[in-house]
């Protein structure tokens, strides 16, 4: 492409973006389990007006935007409330649940380099269940992660998190719950650990932050993951997820000023106006915090019990139909609404191909130390009564693909590659595999089942560099 002389007219540029849509995930089908957060209808008018009208306004500086400040306090007023923060409790609007948890955990290095200055190579304790967006905080600044195994159901080793903490650690990771099993970690126990050992302690609430207390109120039996726990000093917790407002909106807590303090980023080494900034990003569009705004008072609490206690029921109803088939296998009970399942006797890769050609989207999983490859289902409020057909369509699907041939070229890789190091592999290697898997060029592949049956048989650290090559190749 290159940018049209004469501007095109409205009319195109709208059939050009209904068109471009075509192969997107049909969403509001109801079918996708996962991505997409939908409210309802009226729900999501109601936010996109709100976005709309504050598409233009910049966040970059809220004494300019007083409107902007005020969602933002308001809303974490709300957040810290729902979290049982109390009155020293604070925290900030970000664009997402990786950049909240980018912030939280610069405040906790920072907050270690004022407190415990004699830490120079920071650790951060991470459960292997801990979402990747902390290898990206990790990688971005600089501080170690310090993995730790998880039970048989998926949730932290408290033990084992005792066992890593050494002199450099600043922080202890649990995720309420957890996004690849749903499954909440002993937050309590693993907090108490952090406090006796005065260490900061963050939970991951990105998913079930703000639904969870809706559970826990219509009975449901959530254990405790909020500020009503002494130890936990910060809580990432997405709008744009379970609280169904519009993507780029996400809050990351803290449990007082003096930790906060460290995410704030102000400059005036240069020669522009003064910077402050609360979040990573600098201008930003005030569209996600006034839908947030908006959403959260139009459903309010009445509206997110409605939907919790549909996704329950919903859940419940997934679970026991993975629950009773012969070929499927539940990963673990999930404390939430998300859950993974596998099977020993069929190609879980074309199973989920199989699903996603008669339009559904299912997700999939790479095994990753006990947790062998699956299918991931995120349950929305628009999947609620899709439950029923997915099950007929999954028995159906796992007859189809009964026959299919499956393992061997996963089988031959893992033998050829289990005595190499990834890191002595040329890019030339890496490129070559991608071709053996008939990927790369300029395209999207379209069935995604030997793929992944590859990247499955391969070592984490080699999966990493085939990524990166394809991405780096294809855009
Ligand atoms: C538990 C958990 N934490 C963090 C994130 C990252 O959130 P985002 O995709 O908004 O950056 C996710 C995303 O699914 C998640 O499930």
């Amino acid at each position: 492409m290159i940018l049209p002389k004469q501007g095109v007219s409205k009319t195109e540029i709208t059939k050009n973006l209904e068109e471009f849509r075509e192969g997107d995930l049909d969403w509001r089908s109801g079918k996708v389990f996962g991505y997409v957060f939908d409210p309802g209808k009226e729900a999501m008018e109601v936010g996109k007006e709100a976005y709309m009208k504050f598409l233009t306004e910049n966040a970059l500086d809220f004494t300019s935007f007083p409107s902007l400040f005020k969602f933002e306090k308001e809303i974490v007023e709300m957040a810290v409330n729902h979290l049982n923060g109390g009155p020293e409790g604070v925290g900030n609007f970000t664009n997402g649940g990786t950049e909240s948890i980018i912030l939280a955990v610069k405040s906790a290095r920072d907050y270690a380099r004022v407190h415990k200055p004699e830490i120079k190579e920071p650790e951060m304790i991470l459960p292997i269940t801990a979402h990747a967006a902390f290898h990206k905080a990790a990688k971005y600044l600089n501080v170690k992660i310090v993995p730790t195994m998880v039970d048989s159901n998926f949730r932290a080793d408290v033990a084992a998190v005792k066992n890593a903490i050494t002199n450099n650690t600043i922080l202890i990771v649990g995720s309420a719950p957890s996004y690849a099993h749903g499954v909440i970690d002993p937050i309590a126990e693993m907090a108490a650990v952090a406090l006796e050992n005065n260490l900061l302690f963050h939970t991951d609430g990105c998913v079930g932050g703000f639904m969870l207390p809706f559970y826990k109120k219509l009975g449901e039996p959530v254990p405790d993951f909020d500020f009503s726990i002494p130890g936990v000093t910060s809580i990432s917790m997405d709008l744009h997820k379970y609280g169904y407002t519009p993507k780029g909106a996400s809050l990351v807590l803290y449990k007082n000023r003096d930790i906060r303090k460290h995410q704030i980023f102000a400059c005036s080494n240069w020669t522009g106006y003064t910077i402050i900034n609360n979040a990573v990003l600098s201008s930003r569009s005030g569209g996600p915090m006034a839908a947030a705004y908006a959403v959260l008072n139009f459903l309010g609490e009445d509206g997110y019990l409605e939907i919790a206690r549909k996704k329950i029921e919903a859940t419940r109803k997934l679970v026991a139909g993975v629950e009773k088939h012969k070929d499927l296998k539940l990963m673990a009970k999930p404390d939430f609404c998300m859950f993974s399942f596998t099977s020993e006797t069929i190609s879980v890769f074309h199973l989920i191909d199989e699903m996603n050609s008669i339009g559904w989207y299912i997700q999939p999983a790479l095994s990753y130390a006990h947790s062998r490859h699956n299918i991931h289902l995120s349950i929305n409020y628009s999947n609620v009564e899709w439950v029923d057909a997915l099950l007929e369509d999954l028995y159906k699907s796992i007859e189809k693909v009964r026959g299919v041939k499956h393992g061997e070229m996963g089988e031959a890789l893992r033998k050829q590659f289990e005595d190499t190091d990834p890191d002595s592999l040329s890019d030339d290697d890496i490129k070559g595999l991608l071709q053996m898997a008939e990927i790369g060029g300029s395209t999207l592949p379209k069935g995604m089942a030997d793929i992944n049956e590859m990247l499955n048989a391969l070592p984490a650290k080699m999966r990493e560099r085939l990524l990166i090559e394809y991405t780096n190749g294809i855009f």
